[in-house]
């Protein structure tokens, strides 16, 4: 299919960019659109064939359900049947932002939205293309990242334009992602409150507000049907055997990763994803990609999954992963190395 691009950094493509989308939206379409997470693939989360098309472009598995998107935060209606008190204590706080709060459903919504459950995950970004976009619809929008299911989320307009061009009616591109991991996704249909999906918003944060600490059902170890459905897949993850790569002494991990840079060619094409410290202590080796400084969590977790698409541009085969101490937005950064990763090294 034909697809319509527009880049909205440029002011004379904004207008008629929104308008193309939103037009698309209403004729039953899916859009390709910025936000401050990842860019989402949206459609109207009241339209079931719309809907199903996001699956459809994005070969993802039905029975994992769809975040709903809206503009304004008295929208939040237009997904939720209801919001308790304590939901709406975070919802004041943080949105708009970079959260996803799964609330009761409301009944309007498509049954392939959220493939069955009787709740809803509900965001209001920040971004204000996306804010715009959504408004302009008119409608709650549906909208996972908008990656070919499995494969790192998009964070620039490369990647989108590389995952979806011909498989969707418009794609609206911005400025580069500025969080780069997608939202943190709560619970609030539970007690206490559960986080699946740990993101920008930390655990600290959401307990300031709460008054206590959420569980996070994340870090707990998979038995029976999973609470978040898309925890159980394969996700985030390039060609490459991705190897991740612990510890705090950067001259034993430079070392480790240089040695593993320099083993006997096999034919396999062999690079690193490291901290901006490390560089100095790789000097001569090939293919390193800097994720930034370690004192910057908002820089290397911005980079993280254009790193991971890197490694398949590139043609590598193999890739040693530098990670960070735990603790707020660092925990997200894990969470999506953990899971694109084939074997973890502590040293
Ligand atoms: O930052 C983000 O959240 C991005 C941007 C586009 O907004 N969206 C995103 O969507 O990451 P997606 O579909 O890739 O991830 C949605 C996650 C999945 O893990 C899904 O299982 C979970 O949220 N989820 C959605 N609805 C849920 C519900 N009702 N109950 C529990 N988990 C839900
Ligand atoms: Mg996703």
């Amino acid at each position: 299919m034909d697809t319509l691009t527009f880049d909205l950094t440029d002011p004379t493509q904004y207008h008629e960019g929104i308008s193309q989308a939103a037009s698309a939206i209403a004729r039953g379409g899916i859009v390709v659109f910025p936000t401050e997470t990842v860019y989402g693939l949206g459609a109207d989360a009241t339209d079931e064939r719309a809907v199903s098309r996001i699956f459809e472009a994005k070969g993802r598995p039905s029975d994992n359900p769809l975040i709903v998107h809206i503009a304004d935060r008295e929208d939040i209606f237009l997904a939720a049947s209801s919001v308790p008190p304590d939901a709406m204590r975070l919802a004041e706080r943080f949105m708009p932002g970079p959260i996803s709060i799964v609330l009761p459903k409301n009944d309007s919504l498509a049954p392939n939205v959220t493939a069955g459950l009787s709740t809803v995950a509900v965001r209001l970004p920040v971004c204000r293309e996306a804010r715009d976009f959504i408004r302009a619809a008119g409608r709650p929008i549906a909208a996972p990242s908008a990656n070919i299911s499995g494969k790192p989320s998009p964070t620039r307009a490369e990647h989108v334009i590389r995952d979806m061009n011909g498989r969707c009616d418009v794609i609206l591109t911005g400025y580069d992602c500025e969080v780069g991991l997608e939202s943190t996704v709560v619970d609030m249909s539970v007690f206490p409150a559960c986080i699946l999906r740990p993101g920008a918003v930390s655990a600290k944060m959401l307990s300031e507000v709460l008054g206590y600490e959420p569980r996070s059902s994340y870090k707990e170890k998979l038995t029976g049907a999973p609470k978040a459905p898309g925890m159980k897949y394969t996700h985030y993850k390039p060609d490459a055997k991705v190897t991740s790569v612990a510890g705090s002494d950067f001259a034993a991990m430079a070392a480790f990763i240089r040695g593993e840079l320099e083993a006997p060619e096999d034919g396999t094409v062999r690079g690193a994803i490291v901290f901006d410290e490390l560089i100095p202590l790789l000097s001569g080796c090939p293919n390193l990609y800097p994720l930034g400084s370690i004192e910057r969590p908002d820089v290397y977790c911005a980079r993280l999954y254009d790193a991971l698409r890197w490694c398949d541009t590139e043609g590598i085969g193999e890739v040693w992963v530098t990670s960070p101490p735990p603790g707020g937005i660092s925990d997200a950064f894990l969470n999506r190395l953990d899971k694109a990763s084939d074997v973890t090294v502590e040293l």
